[in-house]
């Protein structure tokens, strides 16, 4: 049997999906769908699939059996809800959706259709060394406190904190829930703004099994740079850098990181996309679904609403 997937959203993270599921044996990517023409008719040429500029024809489309989400953060939800009425595998970039009550809606969806039908995009839970520390950090007893940095490299954007925290900093709060296996009971988040509304943010949570999380995001320039910190009751375990060859030379030794989160977590996207095909396969969601959506979309709220009362918050 041929898996046929259709793809909505063709700029970065879109093409990325269609890269690795056409490699992928029994997956056909067999339609993509842009509001520009353009763009869907050079990501459809790469891959052989037909161009579609009618995003939610795609996700009622019959004929295919799962659905990537990949356009803006603001059209997953209700993309989301159509193409699992019509009863599609979903793959949905995070966050699931801009708010949590819109999240509340797919997860009331999915309700509705009986099962779980909903992947969400939280791809760091397949990247080689965050699964390493996971493992790391089961020999080394009770989680006590884990601290996400998260570095991106913005040389431009001017991004409002809702859009900083619901698009940048949720990646770090899946990565908390995930390892911790607790969830967040409450937060604290302060905002350092400078030529950006938002530079620097410092959030400490409170997780239900007595552990604190501690996120630092920073909108650096030097490269995209993410680091995991687990200090557990018998020790601390640290997320490895990602091999990179050391190099000399001009009289300096240098290892690269990289700009961006394609070089970055590029196994992870891979790993994220073979899973989800082997899940449809087996007629489940084998990776973060749309439950862990509406939670991590849940404490991004919790912390918009700490950064502008300058209190906890409870989540
Ligand atoms: P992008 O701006 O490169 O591409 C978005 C594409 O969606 C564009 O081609 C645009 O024409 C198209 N589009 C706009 N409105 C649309 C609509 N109503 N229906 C269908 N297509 C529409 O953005 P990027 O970086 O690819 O982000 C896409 C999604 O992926 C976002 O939700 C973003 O938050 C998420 N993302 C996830 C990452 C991860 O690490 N998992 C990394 C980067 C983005």
């Amino acid at each position: 049997m041929t898996l046929r997937v259709g793809v909505i959203g063709t700029g970065g993270m879109g093409r990325e999906h269609i890269a690795n599921l056409s490699v992928l044996d029994g997956v056909e990517v067999a339609v993509v769908a842009d509001i520009v023409e353009k763009s869907a008719a050079s990501a459809a040429a790469s891959c052989g699939a037909s161009a579609s500029t009618d995003p939610a024809a795609l996700a009622v489309d019959a004929t295919l059996d799962a659905v990537v989400i990949a356009s803006p953060d603001d059209t997953h939800a209700a993309l989301a809800i159509t193409a699992i009425q019509s009863g599609k595998y979903v793959l949905c970039e995070k966050p699931l959706a801009s708010t949590a009550e819109d999240a509340g809606r797919v997860v009331d969806a999915e309700r509705a259709a009986g099962r779980d039908l909903v992947q969400v995009g939280f791809m760091r839970q397949y990247d080689p060394s965050h699964l390493q520390l996971d493992a790391a950090m089961s020999g080394l007893g009770a989680l006590r406190h884990l601290r996400c940095v998260h570095r991106n490299t913005n040389h431009q954007w001017e991004r409002p904190l809702e859009l900083v925290f619901s698009q940048s900093l949720i990646h770090d709060v899946h990565t908390a829930r995930w390892l911790s296996a607790s969830e967040f009971t409450s937060v604290v988040a302060q905002v350092v703004s400078g030529p950006r509304p938002v530079e620097h943010v410092a959030l400490l949570g409170a997780m239900e099994n007595g552990s604190t999380v501690t996120i630092e995001f920073v909108e650096a320039t030097y490269g995209y740079d993410v680091e995991v910190e687990a200090t557990c009751e018998h020790g601390v375990a640290v997320a490895a850098q990602p091999p990179q060859p050391l190099i000399r030379s001009d009289g300096v030794q240098h290892r690269h990181i990289g700009d961006d989160w394609f070089g970055r977590f590029a196994e992870a996207y891979r790993k994220e996309v073979e899973d989800w095909v082997a899940g449809i396969l087996d007629d489940r969601v084998n990776g973060p679904t749309a439950a862990d959506g509406l939670a991590a979309q849940r404490v991004v709220d919790a912390a918009i609403r700490s950064a502008s009362s300058g209190r906890r918050e409870a989540v």
